[in-house]
């Protein structure tokens, strides 16, 4: 294959003039729909399903935007256009999801049709970020460059965008519908916890193949994903797709919207019989019609820009040398970076979790910042990630040194990730009109309670997940200590769930007692926290004490009165 970056954008795939043509369409087509509602022709019922379609929430306070960014891949033009959006459109700020998008949280309706057309100026848009659809397939925040990566997802991430989008028969599915992809044999993008979950790994002659696991999910049901197939062949990917995705269609209940997910209906039919009907389907399919042929696979790789990766033969001895001179760039490249598979690069995740922070809040000048910092150190290549960070992929590693003070400069050097300070929150009951506490001040007190770099580090690997209801936005359920906002007679309440794991010791975390006033969370936690130091033994991390001794040792901490 040849290099091609001097006509693609590196990382994400080129659009082409038939995906610009439909996206402007699509533009005049919604600018036409909130003209008739601002007109009034059309009532907030009537324009309610026109305007999801388009990824517009009506919220507690305003209107809320949610832009795709596929499988987190963005460009820097296209962060550039974020951050004019934020500047022109909303407070200043955009909102980094756990679903690798972008929500703008003060949206006015009349903006709307100039917002959408300038994310379409750099071939963004929003459609297929809400409803029940099939939703923005998510993928390894270090795809095409991890070190232990198999075989790159972003490619099949790709086609089953181009499969799912607009897809006719599934554009009324019973509810939402949500695809992970991994290429790597560790699970970064929690497969476990998807309606569909894929592992990609090359098979017989190199090709790709699957394992495919299903009706995993969180919300007031959380579900692990069991494996409904494994070696699928990248041939049969689609039709196979699509034949569990007519089955839930057919069979998901459409009467009650809490068991309309695929999850229920996997676990009402057995996975047995799920399966016996998935192949029963996928028999009856016209399977040339879906195929996916190398040459097919060949095309869609072809429009991805590929990043020339040299570096000079000393790189590493530079940042090695740049890390013993440095102390605090040291602790950053120990936290904040990734093994890239070329040895003189690394990757980089930018934490977008301050001490005191809102997590996955982005001012418009950070985002100008990350823009220019990808231009300048990563081929202007961006990736968000599902724990609301954003990665720079492919950096030199001699090179290292000044970026970190650029990101240090920006407030964008905060060395915490994986530790106690990237938290997981949902915006909770400061936008959310479904939530019943608010999450995000819950996870600022935190932050700052735990801003020491020296104390995070020697706490560990320890993931704080926390969401304002039931519906685990903030994949409480997946957090080593989960935090699940309620409501008692009015009050802010925290209930606290402890073992919780997206990776590949995935589980669900486990309640651990009655939930604790708004005012007493962040104490319990701390003294959870300062139980888990003195009971854990050499090289252990929070969620090893805590599968080795259960939750009885840690739940004298938290109620014991301070
Ligand atoms: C503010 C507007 C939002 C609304 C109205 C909303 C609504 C919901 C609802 C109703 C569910 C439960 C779905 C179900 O299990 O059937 C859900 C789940 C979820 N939401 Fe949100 N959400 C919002 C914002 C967010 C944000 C900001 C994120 C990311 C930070 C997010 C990520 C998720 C995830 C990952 C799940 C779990 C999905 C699963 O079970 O597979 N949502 N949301
Ligand atoms: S978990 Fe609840 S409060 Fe948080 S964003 Fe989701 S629906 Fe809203």
């Amino acid at each position: 294959m040849s290099t091609n970056t001097a006509t693609l954008p590196v990382g994400r795939y080129a659009y082409d003039q038939i995906d610009r043509t439909f996206l402007s369409q699509r533009v005049a087509q919604f600018r036409e729909q909130v003209n008739r509602r601002i007109a009034g022709h059309l009532t907030e019922d009537e324009f309610k399903p026109l305007r999801l379609m388009n990824g517009l929430y009506l919220q507690l306070h305003a209107y809320m935007l949610r832009v795709a960014i596929p499988y987190g891949m963005l460009g820097a033009d296209q962060m550039r256009a974020l951050a004019h959006i934020a500047r022109t459109y909303d407070r200043d700020y955009g909102h980094f999801t756990t679903r690798q998008n972008m929500q703008f949280n003060w949206i006015r309706l009349e903006d709307t049709p100039d917002i959408l057309e300038r994310l379409a100026d750099v071939d963004m848009h929003a459609i297929q970020t809400s409803g029940n659809c099939i939703r923005n397939v998510t993928c390894d925040e270090f795809a095409g460059a991890a070190a232990d990566e198999l075989l790159d997802p972003r490619i099949h991430a790709e086609i089953l965008r181009q499969w799912s989008t607009l897809h006719p028969e599934f554009a009324f599915l019973p509810r939402k519908f949500k695809i992970a992809i991994s290429g790597s044999p560790q699970d970064r993008v929690a497969a476990r916890f998807h309606d569909i979950g894929l592992v990609a790994r090359p098979g017989p002659q190199g090709r790709p193949v699957f394992d495919v696991f299903v009706g995993g999910g969180l919300g007031r049901t959380p579900i692990i994903g069991v494996l409904l197939r494994d070696n699928l062949p990248e041939e049969d990917l689609v039709a196979y797709l699509e034949a569990i995705v007519r089955v839930y269609n057919a069979y998901g209940r459409r009467d009650n919207m809490y068991k309309a997910r695929i999850k229920i209906l996997v676990q009402a039919l057995g996975v047995e019989t799920f399966r016996e009907k998935v192949d029963a389907e996928f028999a009856l399919m016209n399977r040339a019609d879906y195929r996916l042929e190398p040459d097919i696979v060949a095309g869609i790789r072809a429009r991805f820009g590929i990043p020339a990766l040299d570096a000079p033969a000393d790189a590493a001895d530079t940042l090695a040398a740049g890390r013993k001179a440095d102390p605090a760039f040291d602790r950053w490249v120990r936290t904040n970076t990734h093994p890239h598979r070329h040895p003189g690069f690394t990757s980089v995740v930018i934490s977008i979790k301050p001490d005191g922070g809102i997590p996955g809040d982005v001012t418009a000048d950070q985002m100008d910042v990350i823009a220019d910092l990808a231009d300048g150190w990563s081929f202007g290549e961006i990736r968000v990630t599902h724990m609301q960070n954003v990665v720079l992929g492919h950096v030199r590693k001699d090179r290292l040194h000044e970026l970190w003070r650029r990101l240090v400069a920006a407030g964008l050097g905060t060395p915490n990730i994986g530790l106690v300070g990237d938290i997981i929150a949902c915006p909770g009951l400061d936008y959310c009109s479904l939530a019943n506490a608010r999450s995000i001040p819950i996870a600022q007190k935190l932050s700052a309670r735990f801003a020491s770099p020296e104390l995070q580090e020697r706490i560990g690997r320890l993931h704080i997940n926390i969401s304002g209801c039931i519906n685990a936005c903030g994949h409480h359920h997946a957090g080593h200590i989960g935090i699940l906002g309620v409501d008692k007679r009015g009050e802010e309440f925290f209930q606290l769930t402890l073992g919780g794991s997206a990776g590949n010791d995935v589980a669900i975390g486990q309640i651990i007692g009655p939930a604790l006033p708004e005012d007493e969370t962040v104490d319990a936690i701390a003294r959870l926290i300062d139980a888990y130091l003195v009971l854990r033994t050499e090289g252990e991390q929070f969620i090893d004490t805590y599968r080795r001794l259960g939750a009885a040792s840690f739940k004298d901490a938290v109620y014991a009165s301070a």
